[in-house]
Formats: C-alpha cells, structure tokens, sequence
C-alpha cells in the first residue's frame, strides 16, 4: 500500500506539478489546511478580503479571493507554488521593492501541503476559468 502510494506520488511528480484537483483526498486535506493557514485573510468561501481591489492605508493590498473573482487563476503552478512557500518575493513574484502582507508558508507547510492547500484552491475553479486559464497559459499550466 505504502509502496503503491509512493508509485503514485512519482508517477503524478513526473507528469506535473503535483497539483491536482481531481485527487478527491489532497483535495480535502488541502481543504483543512486552507481553513487552518488561509481563510482567516483569504477567506472561508476564498471570496478575499472585503475591497480587496483597493490600497490598505499601509499602502499594501488587501488579500485577494482565490476563487474565479480573483486573479489567483492567472498564474501558472510553479508560481502559485513560489508565492505560497516564499511570500511575494520582490524581484521575482513582485516588483523590485514591493512590500505584501502576504506571509511564506514555507517554514509552516511542508511542499506537499502547499500543493494540497493550491489543490483544493483549483478545485473550486469553474470550467469557464479553467478553459480561460489553458487558453493564456497553454502548457506552461502543469497539473
Ligand atoms: C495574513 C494574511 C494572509 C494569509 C494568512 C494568507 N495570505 Fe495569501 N495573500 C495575502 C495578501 C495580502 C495577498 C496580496 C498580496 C499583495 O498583492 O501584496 C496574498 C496573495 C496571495 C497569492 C497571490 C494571488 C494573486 O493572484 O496574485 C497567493 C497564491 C496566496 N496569497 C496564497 C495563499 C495561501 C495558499 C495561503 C494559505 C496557505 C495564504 N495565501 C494565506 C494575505 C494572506
């Protein structure tokens, strides 16, 4: 069973991301970890902070939903990765010398949790986003 399991996990790192929001059971472990790490800024329904278009008067922006009203979508996995483990990185996820409340996951979460959190994200993605998304991603998408 462990073996199998482990088969599994290569076989799905091999093929993508690793992300992969038709596995029903990262899908709800990623569920509880949102609920636990994310909901509290992002959201419980991922519907973002309440004018989350609009500056915070430190000058940095509210947290964005992650559902099809955000923008989370747009980004390509290995992005979605990045920003979750290191925080919007100025220079690489963010412009030089950008200032984001956006705290890294990465001394919190272990790599495959955040793929399970990003997972149960994209499960709650609908199909016009999904096909919006392929067609200005193409295959740079991964899962
Ligand atoms: C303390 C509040 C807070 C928590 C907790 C939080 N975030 Fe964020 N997050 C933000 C803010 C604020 C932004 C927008 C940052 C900006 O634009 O400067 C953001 C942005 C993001 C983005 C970029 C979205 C985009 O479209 O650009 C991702 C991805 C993200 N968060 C994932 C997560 C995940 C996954 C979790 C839980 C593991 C999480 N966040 C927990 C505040 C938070």
């Amino acid at each position: 069973m462990v073996a199998l399991a482990l088969a599994v996990t290569i076989a799905a790192c091999g093929r993508s991301s690793g992300i992969d929001r038709r596995d029903a059971a990262r899908v709800a472990r990623g569920g509880q970890l949102y609920a636990a790490h994310c909901a509290a800024c992002h959201g419980a329904n991922l519907e973002g902070q309440p004018d989350w278009r609009r500056r915070l008067p430190s000058g940095r922006m509210p947290a964005p939903p992650h559902d099809d009203s955000g923008h989370t979508w747009h980004h390509p996995d290995e992005v979605l990765f990045g920003i979750t483990r290191e925080g919007l990185v100025p220079g690489r996820y963010a412009p030089p010398g950008y200032q984001s409340d956006m705290p890294a996951f990465g001394a919190v979460l272990s790599d495959d949790d955040i793929r399970a959190v990003l997972s149960f994200i994209q499960s709650r993605w609908s199909q016009e986003a999904w096909r919006a998304r392929e067609e200005m991603l193409g295959n740079r998408r991964g899962g």
